[in-house]
C-alpha cells in the first residue's frame, strides 16, 4: 500500500514537471481578427518603421513611388491606425530601411539608405506629436548602414546590429555588417560592442533584434543577398547586451527570410511574422526563440489557397508595433519580388490573445 502510494505521488511529481516544462516551453500565442483599418492616406510603401509613443503611433520613412522614391516624412495616428495626420516632412532627409525606436521619453530615427546615400546620422523628436525633429547626430561612431536592427533593452540601452551599404558608394557593390552597437545617452553616442569577427554570426542586412523575457538579446534571420538562397534563418543570442554571441538555432523551423516582423507578445511569447518572399505565415516561439511552431498561415486574412508565397497578398518589408494594449498593427510592405512591383500604403490591426 504504501509502496504504490510513493509510486503514485512518484508518478504525479513526474506527470507535474513535463506538464510545467511543456507549458514554460510550448507558445500560447496567437492572433486574431485581422482587420483592415485604413488605406492610406500616406503613400504605398516598404521599408517605413514604426513605434508607439505616448499612446499614438508613428510611421517614417519607407521606399514608395514604385521602388524609385524615398520619403522623409513622419505620421502619427491618434486612434490605433484608422487616421493618419502626416507630422513632418522635408526636415529629415528621405530614406527607407532605417531604424526607429522609442529611448528616454523621445524617438528616434537612426540611418537608413537612398539608392545612392547610405546614413549613419541619428533624428529625435520629443514631443508628443512628433512634430518637431532635430538631428542629435550628424555622424554616429557606426559606419553607415541601412537595413540593420535596432532595439531598446529593458535597462534602457540602444542596440544596433548589422545591415549593409554600398562598397565604395557603388549601388551594385553591396557589402553586408555583423558588427553590434550601444548607446547609453538616447542614441547620441555609440560604443562598439561587437566587431564583425566577434559577434559569430554572418553579417547580414534585414535581421530583427528582440529582447526575451530572460532579458536575452536576439537576432533572428535576415539575408545576404536579394535572391532565395541567399535568406538566413538562423538565431543568436546575446546576454550581456550585444558583446558574445552564442548560436540559438540553427533551424528554428520557419523557412529562411528577411523583412519579416519580429516582436514579443504581454506573456514573453515570440512572433515571428511573414517576410520575404510573399509570406503570410505567423510562428510564436515559448521557449526564448530556441523553437518555433506555425500558430497560423493567415496574417492580413491572406490564406491563398494554401500557398505559402502568394504576390496578392504575402509582404515582406512592412512594420509591425505591439501595443500597449495587446494588439499587433502592422504597416505598409512590398508584394513584389523585384523593385518597381507592388507596395501596400494599408493599416491592419489584429488582436494577440494570449
Ligand atoms: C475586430 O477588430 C475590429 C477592428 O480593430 C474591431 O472593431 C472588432 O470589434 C474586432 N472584433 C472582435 C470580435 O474582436
Amino acid at each position: 500500500m504504501l509502496r504504490s502510494v510513493a509510486q503514485l505521488a512518484f508518478l504525479l511529481l513526474v506527470f507535474l514537471a513535463s506538464a510545467s516544462s511543456l507549458s514554460s516551453s510550448s507558445p500560447s500565442v496567437t492572433v486574431t481578427n485581422y482587420t483592415q483599418v485604413a488605406d492610406g492616406p500616406w503613400s504605398s510603401r516598404e521599408g517605413l518603421m514604426g513605434v508607439e509613443f505616448k499612446g499614438a503611433l508613428f510611421i517614417s520613412g519607407g521606399r514608395q513611388s514604385h521602388g524609385v522614391g524615398f520619403s522623409d516624412e513622419v505620421w502619427r495616428s491618434d486612434d490605433g491606425g484608422g487616421t493618419w495626420v502626416k507630422t513632418s516632412s522635408g526636415v529629415i532627409p528621405s530614406r527607407a530601411y532605417h531604424t526607429h525606436v522609442v529611448v528616454d521619453d523621445c524617438q528616434i530615427i537612426m540611418g537608413g539608405q537612398t539608392f545612392f546615400t547610405f546614413y549613419n546620422d541619428v533624428w529625435r523628436s520629443c514631443d508628443d506629436k512628433g512634430e518637431v525633429w532635430e538631428r542629435i547626430t550628424e555622424h554616429a561612431e557606426w559606419p553607415v548602414r541601412s537595413g540593420h536592427a535596432a532595439l531598446v533593452t529593458s535597462s534602457g540601452s540602444v542596440i544596433i546590429a548589422g545591415g549593409c551599404y554600398n562598397k565604395n558608394g557603388n549601388p551594385a557593390a553591396r557589402s553586408f555588417r555583423g558588427d553590434v552597437w550601444k548607446s547609453e545617452d538616447g542614441g547620441k553616442t555609440y560604443t562598439l560592442q561587437a566587431s564583425e569577427d566577434d559577434s559569430g554570426w554572418k553579417a547580414r542586412s534585414g535581421p530583427r533584434l528582440v529582447e526575451t523575457s530572460e532579458g536575452r538579446l536576439l537576432i533572428v534571420a535576415g539575408e545576404v543577398g536579394f535572391t532565395d538562397d541567399t535568406q538566413l534563418v538562423d538565431i543568436w543570442g546575446s546576454d550581456d547586451e550585444g558583446v558574445t554571441w552564442e548560436l540559438v538555432s540553427e533551424q528554428p523551423g520557419f523557412s529562411p527570410r528577411s523583412g519579416h516582423g519580429v516582436v514579443k507578445a504581454a506573456n514573453g511569447d515570440l512572433l515571428v511574422i511573414a517576410g520575404w518572399p510573399h509570406l503570410h505565415d505567423l510562428w510564436a516561439s515559448g521557449d526564448g526563440g530556441e523553437s518555433f511552431e506555425k500558430v497560423g498561415n493567415d496574417v492580413w486574412n491572406c490564406e491563398c489557397g494554401g500557398d505559402d508565397n502568394c504576390k496578392e497578398c504575402g509582404k515582406f518589408d512592412f512594420w509591425p508595433i505591439v501595443t500597449e494594449e495587446g494588439k499587433l498593427v502592422t504597416v505598409g510592405g512590398s508584394g513584389a519580388y523585384s523593385t518597381f512591383g507592388k507596395l501596400w500604403q494599408d493599416t491592419w490591426v489584429a488582436e494577440i490573445e494570449l
